[in-house]
């Protein structure tokens, strides 16, 4: 917060009209169903994205990226892509002018906390900052969920990437110390608390696969077409939201063995959230740690979205007495693991994770114990 707002003051020479911070988010469980309409459990992390900025008398926006010492500058409306890191400030820009709503013009620092490309949302989160700092700026009347779609149309029409709403929706509607049982179809979201003395560990491979956002796609098309021919059998089904385990049981030898197991997994996912929500509610940890795992070798084996860091990472977190459960998280292919732990053991899981990670990849990955935060606001302003 104060860095931000010293950065502001020493580029713009007065102090910002307003701060504002959104987080990134961390998914507990439901990998790929949101754009299947189905139920995720995402927390906002206590990683955040900060916007300071003031407004201007012109249609004009200056971003300075602090992190990487770089600037951008464009006008409103925007034109069209550049490709690169202004493309989340101009794509909410755009998104909101599309819808109709007018915009000042602002001069702005962003800085962030969230690691890039990490499954952590750095994206979202970058998104869900510049459109809230323009609610306050512009006095704009949109309310949180609204807020998540606009930030979504964002990314999906204008830089380019068909990710779904959960992204969006935990940055927005975080809870501290509460995971969010989020139904991608109504956006209904249901904060659920997390029991004391359980931290949340994410342990980065530190790959990034260029291949993801290819492959993410294609998962998107294999579960429509999956939709298609089994609609022939169950009517009426719109998404495999609408497709229970019992149903599916009887309509999968329809499917060719690849939209099968891409249906599989959707399928069990929605019912392991479900299940899962109920025994954190009851406060049975090992219940919610066993979904965690069934969900990771699912989308392993069905899905297909793991990698050998990601699965290493897995296994490493499983064996460890005192994790309750660790799945990959995020798109997959690179990226995160995520692991529910015993607050008493977390350093000495840490250093099991490290180490095992390190014999196999040569390198440890890097680690960050998070606590789950409430969604974006004003901070200051
Ligand atoms: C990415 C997308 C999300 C979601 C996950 C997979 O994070 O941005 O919308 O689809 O992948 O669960």
């Amino acid at each position: 917060m104060e860095q931000v707002v010293r950065a502001f003051v020493e580029r713009f020479g007065h102090r910002p009209a307003v701060v504002v911070r959104a987080p990134g988010r961390v998914n507990l469980l439901g990998g790929h169903t949101d754009y299947n309409e189905g139920y995720v459990l995402p927390a906002a992390v206590d990683r955040a994205a900060w916007v300071a900025a003031s407004p201007l008398d012109r249609p004009e926006v200056y971003v300075m990226a602090l992190d990487l010492g770089e600037e951008a500058r464009f006008p409103l409306p925007v034109p069209p892509p550049v490709g690169g890191w202004a493309d989340y400030p101009r794509g909410v820009a755009w998104s909101l002018m599309e819808e109709g709503f007018p915009l000042v013009g602002m001069e702005a620092v962003l800085t962030s906390e969230v690691p890039v490309g990490a499954g952590l949302s750095s994206s979202a989160a970058v998104e869900v900052a510049f459109a809230w700092t323009w609610r306050v700026l512009s006095g704009l009347d949109i309310d949180r969920t609204r807020l998540a779609l606009l930030c979504q149309r964002a990314e999906n029409e204008y830089v380019g990437v068909r990710c779904g709403v959960m992204d969006q929706m935990a940055s927005v509607w975080g809870r501290a110390d509460h995971a969010l049982l989020l139904d991608c179809r109504t956006l209904e979201v249901e904060p659920v608390p997390l029991p004391e003395g359980v931290a949340i560990v994410v342990m980065d491979t530190g790959v990034r696969r260029e291949l993801a956002a290819s492959e993410y796609n294609r998962r998107r098309q294999e579960c429509e077409e999956a939709v298609r021919i089994l609609s022939r059998y169950l009517p009426g089904i719109r998404a495999l939201r609408d497709v229970s385990p019992e149903d599916f049981e009887g309509v999968q030898h329809h499917l060719p063995e690849v939209l099968r197991k891409r249906a599989r997994h959707v399928v069990t996912d929605n019912a392991r959230v479900l299940g899962a929500v109920e025994a954190l509610k009851a406060g049975d940890l090992e219940r919610m740690g066993w979904a965690m795992r069934r969900c990771h070798e699912s989308l392993r084996d069905d899905y297909e979205v793991s990698s050998p860091e990601l699965d290493r990472l897995a296994e490493a977190a499983w064996s460890f007495e005192g994790c309750y459960g660790a799945r990959l998280t995020g798109a997959g292919f690179g990226g995160c693991v995520v692991a529910l732990v015993d607050a008493d053991v977390v350093g000495p899981f840490q250093a099991h994770v490290s180490r095992t990670y390190e014999q196999a990849f040569g390198r440890p990955p890097t680690v960050y114990v998070c606590r789950a935060a409430d969604g974006a606001g004003t901070v200051e302003g």
